[in-house]
């Protein structure tokens, strides 16, 4: 059984150690969609300033609210609309320090200050994004991006490997 212990440790210490664990989780693994929803769990569970932590995955050309754990959530995203969309389209992480500041922004709850969006990218095809939100202003940073950039290629070369072709 893993013990998570992350207390007293910095932020990017606790990245750094969620690295392996993320990797020990799912190695037993034998289907892509226990990945996602332990992958969300663990982060969710690890940092108490994210306020919901899900995928968006990509079908049919929109983005359809996959595993998360938060609040209710709005169901489908339209590529190119919100910072889901956006980040989707341009294939980039995308950090919004406030978001009554970025244009668009899909408001899903109220009390929701920052965002941080990664994209889940097979090569340049893009297969979903990770959406994390924080009550916070200006929760997350280039640390958050660097090392949620890495969970999520750890995670996308696991489903794939479990034959992910999307939702
Ligand atoms: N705020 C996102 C929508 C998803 S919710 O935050 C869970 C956006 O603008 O794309």
């Amino acid at each position: 059984m893993l013990k998570i212990e992350l207390n007293g440790k910095s932020k990017e210490e606790t990245y750094q150690s969620l690295l392996p664990i993320c990797e020990h989780l799912f190695e037993c693994e034998t289907h892509w969609l226990p990945v996602f929803c332990n992958f969300v769990a663990l982060i969710k569970e690890t940092f108490n300033s994210f306020s919901w932590v899900g995928f968006y995955l990509v079908k049919d050309n929109k983005l359809i609210l996959g595993p998360y754990q938060g609040k209710v959530a709005c169901s489908e995203i339209e590529i190119g609309k919100g910072v889901c969309g956006t980040s989707a389209l341009k294939k980039e992480t995308i950090i919004v320090d406030d978001v009554n500041m970025f244009e668009g922004h899909i408001a899903c709850d109220e009390n929701s200050k920052s965002e941080i969006v990664v994209p889940l990218l097979n090569d340049r095809n893009i297969l979903g994004v990770l959406d994390v939100d924080s009550y916070n202003y200006s929760n997350f940073d280039t640390i958050d991006k660097i090392y949620l950039e890495k969970l999520c290629y750890i995670l996308t070369n696991k489903i794939l490997k479990l034959n992910y072709k999307g939702i």
